[in-house]
This record gives structure tokens, sequence and C-alpha cells, in this order.
């Protein structure tokens, strides 16, 4: 297929102008669950990233908080993860100033003991540091300490800021189901205003994720057909190629409805599907999301289909099947692969089906949103020959890579460039990310974090959301419990997934996406 790149003149590119970058408040952020992934992999490093280019006040504390006694060993881990997963120079002059900034504070998540010695040390901190009351509380633990953790933040008088402001974020899963979700929504506005909460999806810090609202509604030549008499369906698929990666024990409760199609899949989709709002600010952002996850009308089992991978070859390699991970039961009916049939019910969308796959151990890491047009009224070209030299006429599709390869393209019919007949081919015009605007580190943490300082909710989701999509996925996920699939494994890691998926689309005369 030919290919038009679009390049930009890097030189052309607005900057933010100096002295209106939006630079957060003295603030002291603790995280609770330091000594975990997360953190050493993609906060600290944004963190980092952050401080590069002096997105962060000056008077910045990092406090980790974890049961191990680790002491000065923290900072220690976090310049390796800085430097590996930052992909930062250890020689980079601001690294051993960022890293002054770091402390560490040891304690029981559920021992009220330790949340007084935490309320102290934050006193000292703050102190010491020129902080006033500003706290950014990080929830990165397991999810069954969400809620003590909250609670002893509102016991201990830690929740409600005497001056300065009090916030806390809150990492995925947001529960289990609808009726976990709402005992912890519960439990955190029991402690925590509305406005003090930003639950996270770090799909939505991701650049790609954001440039779906540009495209839409900073351009006048896409809104006016982005609407069901120009576009026929709507893909969306979140393909991995790691297995579960050491994580069993929490996979196994998870499955990947819950840990993805649930949050970020559906963040895409109302990304995707979503009136424009009238300002890009939190409440009116957030209220156009939640009426697209209202307009959907709950979805029968049958257009729910699951998976769970076998042993494979995966980018050549032989890999062993999800039974066999570390720490998953052997006769497991976990999925490691969902695909879901939605439609929207509103104006713009009645009719239109939006598919949506996630899966991992799949042939090809790739997530992106394809958006498939109807085909003209008439075909006047390849007519006779209705095979033609590239196969039948193709319909126009854009596709918004999310990633990796990060980028946008319009497939659409051309001339082949021929005297005797006006065959079409299939090419596409694309834009690249990494050739437009150069190579980024960012692991899109970094937005969140800086708009969490700020207060600023528009990329986070709102309690009303979080329900909203855990209420149309629960009886697919308690028809599932009920019933152990017989046919697991019923896809070999490496391929696009179990055949039901594609069976699901046959009924409506459609195939998955070649990616
Ligand atoms: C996480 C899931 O939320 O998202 C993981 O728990 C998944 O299982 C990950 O691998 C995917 O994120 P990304 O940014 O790599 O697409």
């Amino acid at each position: 297929m030919a290919t038009t790149q679009i390049k930009v003149n890097p030189d052309d590119l607005s900057k933010i102008p100096a002295g209106q970058e939006r630079i957060p408040e003295p603030t002291i952020l603790v995280i609770f669950g330091a000594s975990g992934d997360l953190t050493k992999r993609k906060l600290l490093p944004a963190l980092f990233h952050l401080e590069q280019v002096g997105l962060l006040p000056k008077e910045l504390v990092i406090l980790g908080v974890a049961r191990r006694p680790i002491g000065d060993e923290f900072a220690a881990d976090m310049r390796e993860g800085i430097l590996e997963f930052g992909d930062v120079d250890g020689a980079d002059p601001k690294l051993a100033g960022f890293l002054q900034k770091i402390h560490y504070f040891a304690m029981n998540f559920d021992d009220p003991v330790g949340y007084e010695g935490l309320k102290r040390e934050l006193e000292t901190l703050a102190e010491a540091n020129g902080i006033g009351g500003n706290r950014l509380f990080y929830l990165a633990t397991a999810p069954e300490y969400f809620s003590p953790i909250i609670d002893n933040l509102g016991a201990h008088e830690m929740a409600r800021p005497d001056q300065g402001s009090v916030r806390v974020v809150i990492e995925k899963p947001f529960g289990h189901d609808l009726d976990s979700a709402r005992a912890l929504n519960r439990d955190v506005n029991a402690v925590f205003d509305e406005k003090q909460v930003f639950r996270i999806d770090h799909y939505l810090g991701k650049e790609t994720v954001q440039n779906i609202l540009v495209f839409r509604f900073g351009n006048g030549i896409f809104e006016p057909i982005w609407n069901r008499n120009f576009i026929d369906s709507v893909q969306i698929t979140a393909a991995e190629t790691i297995g579960v990666e050491g994580r069993g024990p929490f996979y196994e409760k998870a499955g990947a409805l819950r840990d993805v199609v649930q949050n970020h899949m559906m963040e895409l989709l109302s990304m995707v599907a979503m009136e424009p709002p009238v300002s890009f600010e939190a409440e009116s952002v957030r209220r156009e999301k939640l009426k697209v996850w209202q307009a959907i009308p709950p979805i029968p089992i049958l257009n729910a289909v699951r998976g769970q991978y076998g042993p494979g070859k995966v980018d050549g390699v032989m890999v062993k099947g999800y039974r066999e991970e570390d720490r998953v039961d052997p006769e497991s009916g976990t999925e490691t692969y969902a695909a879901a049939r939605l439609e929207i019910d509103n104006w713009r969308w009645a009719g239109v089906p939006f598919y949506l796959r996630a899966g991992k151990r799949l042939k090809k890491r790739a997530t992106e949103i394809s958006i498939q047009f109807k085909q003209p009224p008439l075909m006047l070209f390849n007519r006779h020959n209705s095979t033609g030299p590239c196969g039948e006429i193709q319909p126009n599709v854009i596709t918004m890579r999310i990633q990796p390869d990060e980028g946008i393209s319009l497939r659409f019919g051309a001339k082949v460039p021929t005297t005797q007949a006006m065959s079409v081919c299939p090419v596409t015009m694309d834009f690249d990310y990494e050739t437009a605007f150069g190579k980024s580190t960012a692991n899109g943490y970094e937005r969140l974090l800086v708009d969490a300082m700020l207060g600023d909710q528009t990329l986070f989701s709102h309690r009303d959301g979080v329900e909203t999509t855990w209420a149309l996925y629960t009886p697919i996920l308690q028809a599932w419990a009920a019933k152990t699939p017989e046919v697991f494994p019923n896809y070999f890691a490496g391929m696009w997934g179990p055949e039901c998926a594609d069976h699901m689309l046959e009924r409506d005369h459609k195939v998955w996406r070649h990616i």
C-alpha cells in the first residue's frame, strides 16, 4: 500500500510562552505503596522528566511510604528506576538535586500508630523545606488498602486542609464490580470532597489519547462526518504481546475485562464518541464522557466473548500458556482476552457498532482505534472487474495509532497509473508523531501528576463515570463467573485471539482489522 508522509517542521511548533507554564505550588507528594513497581517504573521517571523541563515546584518533597524499613535505599532504588525506565543519563545535572527531594517512611497501612508518625513526619518535612499545607496523597498500593488508608487519613486529620490543598490520587483497579466500586466511592467521599479526588487512568495521560479530542474538535473537517450518516463501524484494539509478567495472583482475580476493557478501553471509546464539550474544563469534559457511557444499552451476553492463551510463539520465541504462569491456577478460568460489541443509543451513533478487543500474548503490540466509513453510494470504479488489481475497493478508514508507532492514518482509494483502465488501489496518508514532533520519553504520568498537583480534574475519572462503566460490565462478569469456560485455553500465544471473537463479527458480516 502506498504511503504519503505528512511532515511538520519542528521550528513551526508553537511553544508554551515563557512564564505561562502551569507550575504547581510547593507540595509534599506522599506515595503509599512506594516499594511497588509502579513507583519505580513510572512515577519517579515521570517526576524526573517534569523536573528536567522545569514543571515541578522548587519546594517539592516526595515521600515514599511502604512497609519495608529500607530508609535511604529507597532513593538509590528510585535513581535506578529513573535511569532505566526514564531513559535518563546518570550524569544529568539535575539528577543529584532531584534525588535530595526523595524521602522514605516505613509503616503498616492498617496501623493507626503509623499514621500519627506519618503526620509528624509531614510536619517536619514541610517545616524543613518551606512547604505550607499542600499535600498530594498517591495510593499506589494493592486495592484492599485504599479504604483503610483513606479512613486513616481522615481519622488522623490529614484529609482536610488547614491551609493549602489536600488531594488524593487513586490508582486502578477502582473496584472489581459495581458494588465494590460504589462501596469504595462511599468510603472515599466520606473523607474527601469529590473535588479532592483524582481517580487515575494512565491512558488519559497519553499524548495520542489527548490528541483524539484535538483531532476531532481542533479541526474543521472531521466533525461534520463523525456520525452515523458517514461512519459504518468503529474498532478499538488493545493488543499486547506480553503475558502476565509475574502478576499472576493479581491477574487471576482481574482478567482482561476488568484489567483493561472496563477502564482504558471505555476511556478511549468515550473520547471517540463524545459530543464537543462546551469548554476543555473538567466538568464539561467529564459530563460529555458520562453521557456516552450512559447511552450504551446493556450488552447482551452474546456480544461479549472471552479467551485464554495457551502456549505458543510470540515474536519467534516459545512462551508458556497462561495456566502454566507463576502462581496461576492450572485450571484457571480467567480470561486473558476479551472482546465486546457495543452500541451507543444516541442521535450521533444509533446503529453504529463499536467493537472492542483486548488481550495478552497476541501477535503484535498495538493499541489503536479505527473508524471505518461507509462505502460511496455508487461504485463507479472496479465495477466490471470487482476484484481490480488490489482486490475490491476498500472503505475509507481513519486509524488512530495510540501506541506504539504513534500516529494517524487515512486510507483512501487512488487511481492506479495506467492508461488502460480506471483501477483503484488503497493508499494511506500518514501522520507519524515521531517524525513530526521528535521522540518522546514521556510515559503519560507526567501530565497527570502535574494536573493532580494543580487540582485540574479534566483527565481524571468522576465517581459517576466509574460506576456507569462498571454497571455495563458487571452482568457479563457475573455470567462468566457462573460458568467456567470448557474450552480454555482457546487461542495460542502469538495469535490474534480466539475464534469466537471472529464469529461475533461474522454475524455482522465484518472482520477484525488486520494490524
Ligand atoms: C494496565 C494493566 O492498567 O495497563 C496491564 O493492568 C496492562 O495489564 C497495561 O499491561 C497496559 O498499559 P500500556 O500503557 O502498556 O498500554
